[in-house]
């Protein structure tokens, strides 16, 4: 199998977000799909390893940030490479308090709020299925994929994500 092929699907960058009683937690993702259009349904798929996983189960409710060009490397890194169980990630970025969650304003083009429906256990994910319940536009700035993380930005990607190819030695041919 020529597991690379994987590499040639697109995605977006996201970072979404819960709060729970005063705790802010978040984290980075690259996956997520819009499944309905009427009374509009998204997916994500969260590693159960992650501190959000743990909270968005019990909270129920999030708010999902659209990454725009402008973000740093920095933003990223912090909501991507750490967990809230560890550090307060909302220390020194721009956020905003909405419906009691905590979101990311800093260099993004809008957000969803939206409550979790379901939850689908696939081994080390879970597919969590949100209903939308408010969504604002808040720069036209081009939204950032996952193509010009990696291109661009010359990012990487994080073993607990769901898109996660483990890098191969590469030989020259002689
Ligand atoms: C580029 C990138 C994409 C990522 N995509 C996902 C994803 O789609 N799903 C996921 O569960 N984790 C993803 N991660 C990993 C989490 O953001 C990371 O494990 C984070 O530290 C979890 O934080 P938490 O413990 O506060 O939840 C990604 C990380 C990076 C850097």
């Amino acid at each position: 199998m020529e597991i690379e092929v994987l590499n040639n699907i697109s995605y977006g960058m996201y970072i979404i977000t819960t709060r729970k009683e005063r705790k802010n937690v978040g984290c980075f993702i690259n996956t997520l799909i819009q499944i309905t259009s009427k009374d509009p349904i998204i997916a994500i798929s969260l590693n159960k390893e992650n501190y959000t996983n743990k909270i968005l189960k019990e909270t129920k409710k999030c708010s999902i940030s659209i990454l725009t060009e402008k973000a740093n490397k920095e933003l990223i890194a912090k909501f991507g490479y750490f967990s809230s169980k560890d550090i307060n990630k909302f220390e020194n970025i721009k956020w905003e308090e909405i419906d009691n969650l905590p979101i990311v304003t800093e260099d993004v083009c809008g957000y969803i709020i939206g409550n979790v429906i379901d939850i689908i256990d696939v081994n080390t994910h879970d597919i969590f299925l949100i209903k939308i319940i408010n969504t604002k536009q808040l720069t036209n700035n081009p939204p950032m994929t996952y193509k010009y993380y990696h291109e661009i930005l010359k990012g990487k990607a994080s073993k607990k994500a769901p898109t996660y190819i483990e890098e191969k030695e590469k030989f020259i041919k002689i």
